[in-house]
């Protein structure tokens, strides 16, 4: 098909949106959910991952029932994922083609979760992947069965990785969700801020005969990491002396100059590849603290989750995918609901770093203001994603989203079984999680409060007076991701379905979302920043508030 005739397929398909948005904007959530009849079967999409039979499958259902979408809408924005080509996208992804054109690499993340013989990327890049991957799997096995020690032959008893943005967020974020699998590791604890008070509470109760380093960075230039891994060095140096660094540091990067010139032993550098985007990088080496912690067979059984969401994103079709249907409801939220924040609410508190990680997987990657060829984009992109373990923000911050005038759109995340071996427990949360689902979705009307006021014996008067402050006005859209228990497979099925989601909404707005120009800005400034710093008043080329600025600090220090 020609490019113009896409183009043309792919207006029209928003215009028929556009259409739809309007016809269904007076039509509450409520009539959607209960007056289709086969609403629970056409809007929800389950996939089983692993052999159904086997006692370890994992099974995740997305249930969008509550969305405000009818049939007509699906069926019209499954039609705009085909105007897009999402299918052709996938495949170029899959090729391993240079979709991330600003920066003329591939995005083979797939690559890195695929098993013996999958050839995802081509053969020499699966058996890069295979050398690495074992490399990294022994090492961590090592270390984790204490057959690697550190520099006085005792075993390492906490890892310490040192990273930031993507080379912190997945595994720190991976190492909470599955606490419950890290029995007779290691203590793991991830260093990111460079403003040092992590690592200092840190390095205040380690051992140093006993405490291994990892240095995760892709490019082993990040200011952040690279101070905190010069601190955590010289107080290793300063407590065991010198010879004893390299058998106390591990490096994950794709520059080899800079691991040897940090003085990384060879045996303990692992490789990563350019076309390996950070935020997409806990399934390669850069998971080698969670790995650590999880052990390998664990590690194993969370990129077979993943590669499972692969398979199925390449070949389900649209109105059956998991990660399509989120990239579908999430456009249509955002662009015609106009919904610009994702509100993420597990029912569990293990996975209470999982909107942290997801906001840079979202937001650095689909935070883009031009297209592909760098046109201003004429769709608003990535959603703002927020959120906290939902008991916590019934607490804190729900008042606003049931009645406030800012309105968000949110993603429950709820395992059936406790992940802590409470069910009693796990069953408390899951009643919030559907009552809160409910009342979003259906509110509560004004006649319904006045009606209860008056029958708990409140006069007339008082019950219209207090009746506006109850109304929960409802419409708030939410999808619930269900799944049977937080394990190693099912977390690497749930971050890969964010993944392609993510993957699926870049091209539906035609962006590239795998590069991240939005971050260099700030950086470059940093660098002019601290010699204006250290010597206050000799820059004459500041800006005068700025400069200003800079003296009062330089000031109170003083
Ligand atoms: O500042 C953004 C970023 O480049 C992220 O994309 C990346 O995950 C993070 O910094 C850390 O980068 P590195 O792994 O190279 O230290």
């Amino acid at each position: 098909m020609s490019v113009d005739s896409r183009a043309v397929q792919r207006d029209a398909a928003w215009q028929k949106l556009r259409v739809h948005a309007t016809r269904l904007a007076t039509v509450r959530s409520s009539e959607l959910i209960d007056t289709e009849a086969a609403r629970w079967q056409e809007f929800t999409a389950q996939i089983v991952v692993g052999a159904a039979a086997s006692v370890g499958a994992a099974r995740l259902l997305l249930d969008f029932t509550r969305q405000r979408v009818d049939r007509e809408t699906l069926q019209a924005l499954c039609t705009l994922a085909d105007a897009c080509d999402l299918r052709g996208a996938i495949a170029a992804m899959y090729r391993g083609d240079p979709i991330n054109q600003t920066e003329n690499r591939s995005a083979l993340h797939v690559a890195l979760r695929q098993p013996r013989g999958a050839q995802m990327g081509g053969a020499d890049i699966e058996r890069e992947v295979f050398l690495e991957r074992t490399r990294m799997l022994t090492f961590a096995q090592a270390v984790r069965s204490g057959a690697i020690t550190g520099s006085s032959g005792q075993s390492f008893t906490t890892v310490v990785n040192i990273g930031i943005g993507g080379s912190d967020l997945g595994p720190a974020m991976a190492a909470e969700a599955l606490r419950q699998f890290t029995a007779g590791a290691p203590r793991t604890v991830f260093i990111s801020n460079v403003d040092g008070c992590a690592l200092a509470d840190t390095l205040a109760s380690a051992d140093p005969r006993r405490t291994l380093f990892i240095i995760a960075s892709k490019t082993f230039t990040t200011q952040e990491t690279m101070a905190n891994a010069r601190s955590a060095r010289a107080w290793l140096a300063a407590m065991l002396g010198e010879a004893a660094v390299p058998a106390h540091f591990a490096a994950v990067s794709v520059n080899a100059k800079a691991m040897n010139e940090f003085g990384v032993h060879p045996d303990y550098r692992f490789m990563m590849w350019d076309w390996v985007g950070g935020r997409y990088s806990l399934w390669s080496s850069i998971g080698v603290s969670l790995a650590i912690a999880i052990g390998a067979a664990n590690f194993e059984a969370l990129l077979s989750g993943a590669h499972a969401i692969d398979i199925h994103f390449r070949d389900a079709p649209w109105s059956r995918n998991l990660p399509a249907l989120m990239a579908l409801i999430g456009v249509w939220n955002i662009n015609f609901l106009a919904l610009p924040t994702l509100a993420v609410l597990p029912y569990d508190s293990r996975l209470s770093r999982f909107s942290a990680y997801l906001q840079q997987l979202e937001m650095e990657s689909n935070g883009k203001g031009v297209t592909r060829v760098g046109a201003p984009v004429v769709h608003d992109t990535a959603p703002v994603i927020w959120g906290e373990p939902g008991n916590n923000a019934q607490h804190s911050f729900f008042q606003l989203l049931h009645q406030g005038t800012a309105r968000a759109a949110f993603d429950f995340v709820l395992p059936v079984e406790s992940s802590c071996g409470w069910p009693e427990h796990q069953e408390l949360a899951t009643a919030n999680c559907l009552a809160q689902a409910e009342a979003f979705a259906r509110g509560q009307s004004e006649a319904t409060v006045l009606k209860a006021l008056l029958a708990s014996g409140m006069n007339a008067a008082r019950a219209r007076e207090l009746a506006p402050h109850k109304v929960h006005r409802g419409d708030r859209p939410s999808s619930i991701l269900l799944f049977d228990r937080l394990d190693p497979t099912t977390l690497g099925a749930l971050i890969a379905l964010y993944e392609h989601k993510v993957f699926a909404q870049s091209v539906l707005w035609d962006i590239n979302p795998f590069d991240q120009w939005g971050v260099e800005l700030g950086k470059k400034l940093c660098e002019a920043m601290l010699p204006a710093m250290r010597a206050p008043l000799s820059d004459a080329s500041l800006p005068r508030t700025l400069a200003a600025l800079i003296q009062r600090i330089a000031g109170s220090r003083d």
